[in-house]
This record gives C-alpha cells, structure tokens and sequence, in this order.
C-alpha cells in the first residue's frame, strides 16, 4: 500500500519487562503428561516467566514503556500517541488508556491493536503511518501479552508453550534521510482464524435474554499445532521475500532474522528456506517461551542491550500466529 511519506521514522530506544516467577519444564512436567526432553527438542524451550497480578498486563507494559522512555531525552508528557499490542487486555474495551494514565503520558491518545502474535509488527507499522504523514511525532508502541491467564494448564498440547512479557520501542520523526523503518508487507487469513484461537461464549444462548441476561466469556486458547507450524513455516518465508523484493533486497542483505518467538524449530526452518545463517537468528525462547506480542520487543530489547546489533544493520522482523494473521517489517537499525 502506497502513502504519503513525508517523515522519516527513528527508533529512539527499546524496552521490556518479564515477572518474576519463573516457571521451568521440570515443574510443568509435574502438572502434565510431559517432560523436559520433550519440551526442549520440540520447542527450544527451557522456562517461561508467568504474572501472578491482576494488573500484571499493565504493569509490565509501564516498566517496559519507563525502561525505553529512561533510554530517551523524552518524557512521557511529550508522547503524542501510544499503540498498545495485545490480545489479553485487563479490560475488553482495551487496555491502552490504563498504560496512558500510569505512565502520565496526558498528552497523548490510546488504543489497543489485538492481532497475537503479529501484533507488535502491525502496531509498528500503524505507528509508522501516523509519524510518516506527519501526524504526530512521539510514538510509544508496546506489545505485551498475559496468554498464562488463557492458558488451559492442564493441556500438555499448549500449555508448555507460553509465557507472559512485555516489549515497548519510542518512535519519533525525522527527517526522510534518516528513516529506519524501510518497508513492510501484512497478510490476513480470516478463513484459518479456528486454527489458534480463544473463543468467546456466551451462557444462556437464545433463551430469556432479557430475564437472565447474556453473560460473555471466554474458552481456554486451543490450536491446531501442526497446522499452525505448517502455516509459519512457509508464509513466513514469502512475506519476508515479498518485503525484500520491494525494497529491491535479498537475504543476503539480512543482518538480523528477528522472528516471532514461537518454536526454535520455526525460526531455523524459516532461516534455512531463506538461506540465512542461523548464527544471524536472534532467539531467546529458551528463557520465555512464545510470549505473544510481546516476544518481538522483547528479543529486540535484549539483542540490543547485548550489543549484538550495530549500526547500519539491516533486520528483519516477522511476526505470525491467530487470525490467522503474518506480517514483516524490515527496519535498517542506527542508534
Ligand atoms: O504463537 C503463534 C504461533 N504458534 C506457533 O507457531 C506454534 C506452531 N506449532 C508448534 O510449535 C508445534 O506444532 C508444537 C510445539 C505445538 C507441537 O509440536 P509437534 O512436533 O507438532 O507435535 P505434535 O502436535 O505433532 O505431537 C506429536 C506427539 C503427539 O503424540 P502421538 O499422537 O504422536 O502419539 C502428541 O500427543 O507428541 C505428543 N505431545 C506431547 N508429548 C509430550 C504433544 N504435546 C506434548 C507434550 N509432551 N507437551
């Protein structure tokens, strides 16, 4: 899609935040029919981090968002617009303006983008739009995810995989020269959508509605997970050569594959069909498992404060789950 571009666009930091308590395959394998082995070679998981607040969306999302702003010359006062990715909101008319208030950005308007796994990719993407046409110029966007209170903990099938985080990145304008956010390419398969979902149901159904009431809730995250494997594995590979062509790239060009974190075994396979040396995937999932839209940010946050990253690097980020919805956005990164 075509817009006009009349700003450039500047990460000016990153940031994240996991809880505390730590929750490792050895335990679970005390709750489910599984076992460490099995968990690891499948998974490239080793622990994952799990909230135990009620308010624990929000509170990892504010010290995700203070440990970036604390990295910057701006303030939370001077934020125009804050994006916040998440499909487990503390509230289902969204969770944004909590964040707002907690941080004291007044200044700034709120949303809730819910899109799993792709969300952090899309939510930058819509950050980028409003800074390139010149709409506002502070953008914090956040992509954070509490899937443990989804999470049915007595189905081995999924239970193992997830884990809670957050991840923020500051975008500010600048001039066109000095863009980092080179290009992007966002799909949707709204046929798929049962193939990993968290269904909303509703008590009685037809019957009494105005006696009773119609009571919403929802399911536990169910997902078919070959399919969804078999989905990442090749869509991935073509949104990211679509991305590349457009911007006439190829993978050799790839500094950094940054993949949502969902399998080890997705991010090689992904790699391998690109022909991209796995010495160039960044992964932590063996620390947190696939912590939704939280993941990207999240192993961006901890690329960077490793120093892996460096100046003039080119990466590429992807991020693929419900929806089904997949998405890539390539940014060349300076500091
Ligand atoms: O974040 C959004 C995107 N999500 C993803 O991308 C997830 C994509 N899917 C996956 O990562 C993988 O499909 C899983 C990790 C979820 C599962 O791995 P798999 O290699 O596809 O295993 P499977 O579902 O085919 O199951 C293989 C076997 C089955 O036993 P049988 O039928 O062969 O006897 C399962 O019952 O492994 C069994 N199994 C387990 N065994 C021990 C399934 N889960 C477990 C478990 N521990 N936790």
């Amino acid at each position: 899609m075509k817009s006009s571009i009349t700003q450039g666009v500047k990460i000016l930091a990153t940031g994240s935040a996991v809880p505390d308590l730590c929750i490792s395959n050895e335990l679970i394998s005390n709750m489910v029919d599984t076992s460490d082995e099995w968990i690891f070679n499948r998974t490239g998981i080793k622990e994952r981090r799990i909230s135990s607040s009620p308010t624990s969306l929000i509170d990892m999302a504010t010290a995700a968002s203070m440990n970036a702003l604390n990295k910057t010359h701006i303030n939370a006062i001077d934020l125009d617009l804050i994006i916040l990715a998440t499909s487990t909101p503390n509230d289902l008319f969204g969770s944004a303006s909590q964040l707002q208030a907690k941080i004291g950005a007044s200044k700034a308007i709120a949303f809730d983008i819910t899109a799993a796994c792709s969300g952090f990719v899309i939510a930058m993407v819509t950050a980028t739009q409003f800074i390139q046409n010149g709409s506002y110029s502070n953008v914090l966007v956040v992509g954070a995810d509490v899937l443990s209170k989804w999470t049915n903990w007595s189905d081995r099938r999924t239970c193992i995989l997830f884990g809670d985080g957050a991840g923020a990145a500051i975008l500010q304008s600048c001039s066109v020269l000095e863009n980092n956010i080179l290009g992007f390419h966002l799909n949707t398969n709204g046929q798929k959508f049962d193939q990993l979902n968290i269904q909303c149901e509703y008590s009685n159904h037809d019957k009494n509605f105005f006696s009773k009431g119609l009571k919403g809730s929802f399911k536990y995250i169910t997902m078919h997970g070959k399919e969804v494997y078999k989905f990442a594995v090749s869509k991935v590979p073509q949104s990211i050569q679509a991305c590349l062509g457009s911007l006439n790239l190829s993978s050799e060009n790839i500094d950094w594959l940054l993949l949502h974190q969902a399998n080890e075994r997705i991010l090689y396979a992904v790699a391998s069909r690109l022909m991209i040396p796995s010495e160039k995937v960044i992964s932590n999932l063996a620390k947190y498992g696939n912590t939704s839209a939280a993941s990207i940010p999240l192993a961006l946050n901890e690329a960077l404060e490793d120093n892996k990253i460096q100046n003039g690097d080119l990466i590429v980020m992807s991020g693929f789950g419900a929806g089904l919805t997949w998405g890539t956005l390539i940014i060349k990164w300076y500091r």
